[in-house]
C-alpha cells in the first residue's frame, strides 16, 4: 500500500506555484497511490481559485484523497471548496478521515489555531480518541504543525502544542499507530512523539533554509513528497525530491 504525503503546496495565483505541484504529480503518477493526503498551507492567496485548481488536479489523480488545513490556509473557502469530497459540514475544525484499501485508516487533524501560525492538538483530542475505536485498522495520522521539536533555529516557536496529550492518545491505541506526520516547516524530517514515529513531508512550494545551531547553507532543495509504503503493518517513508534530471 502506498500513501503519497503532500504538503505546503501555497498556491497563490501565480503559475508557478501550481508547476511545482503538476511536476510532484507527475512524477507520482506511475506510482498509482492507494490514497493521497496533503498535510496543509494548500494556498496561500486567491483563495477560491486556487483551492479549485489544486482540488482539480487530486481528483485528476483518480485515487482517495484526504486534506487537512495548515496556517495560511482559509478555512472558510477550503471548506468551500473541499467540503463535499471530505465530508465537511462547517468551517472548523476541518479534521479529516478516511480508509485507504480498505486497510489503513488515514486519520487528518485540524490543528490550527485561528490568526496563528503555531498549532495545538488539545481541542481535537476527543475527537482523535473517537476515530481511533472506529476500527481496528492501522492508522497513519497526519496534520500541518510538527508536534516535535525540530531544532531547526526560530522553528520551533511555531509548533503543534499539546503533542504530550497527543502523544498519549495515540499511544494508548498501541502499535496499530504506525506513525504521525506532518508538513508546515517546508523540510523533511524524522523524529519521535513519544514511541510513535513522526516525520515532516518536504514542501511543494520553496523550502526553507536549514539552520542548525547558528549554521546554515543555501536553500537548493526542488519541490518533494513523501511516499508512505505500508506491508505486512510496517511502515517504511521513502523522501522523493522532484528535481529537474
Ligand atoms: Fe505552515
Amino acid at each position: 500500500m502506498i500513501i503519497a504525503q503532500l504538503s505546503d503546496i501555497h498556491a497563490n495565483g501565480s503559475k508557478d506555484r501550481l508547476e511545482r505541484l503538476d511536476r510532484v504529480l507527475a512524477w507520482l503518477r506511475p506510482m498509482r497511490p492507494d490514497a493521497i493526503i496533503v498535510s496543509g498551507d494548500l494556498a496561500e492567496d486567491d483563495f477560491a481559485d486556487s483551492y479549485r485548481a489544486v482540488l482539480k488536479r487530486l481528483r485528476d489523480m483518480e485515487t482517495l484523497f484526504r486534506v487537512v488545513p495548515g496556517n495560511v490556509d482559509d478555512h472558510g473557502r477550503l471548506a468551500d471548496v473541499f467540503g463535499g469530497e471530505m465530508g465537511w459540514t462547517g468551517t472548523r475544525p476541518l479534521h479529516s478521515s478516511g480508509v485507504a484499501g480498505g486497510a489503513l485508516r488515514l486519520i487528518g487533524l485540524d490543528v490550527t489555531v485561528p490568526g496563528q501560525h503555531h498549532g495545538d492538538a488539545t481541542p481535537a483530542l476527543d475527537w482523535l480518541a473517537e476515530e481511533l475505536q472506529r476500527d481496528a485498522l492501522p492508522v497513519l495520522v497526519f496534520q500541518h504543525q510538527h508536534p516535535f521539536l525540530c531544532g531547526i533555529d526560530g522553528k520551533d516557536q511555531n509548533r503543534c502544542h499539546g503533542s504530550e496529550g497527543l502523544g498519549a492518545v495515540l499511544s494508548q491505541a498501541g502499535s496499530r499507530v504506525l506513525g504521525i506526520t506532518c508538513g508546515h516547516v517546508h523540510r523533511p524530517m524524522f523524529a519521535r512523539l513519544g514511541d510513535i514515529p513522526a516525520s515532516m513531508a518536504p514542501s511543494v512550494t520553496r523550502a526553507s533554509r536549514l539552520s542548525l545551531d547558528g549554521k546554515a547553507s543555501d536553500i537548493v532543495d526542488p519541490p518533494g513528497l513523501l511516499l508512505h509504503h505500508v506491508q505486512d503493518g510496517r511502515l517504511v517513508s521513502h523522501v522523493v525530491m522532484v528535481g529537474e534530471r
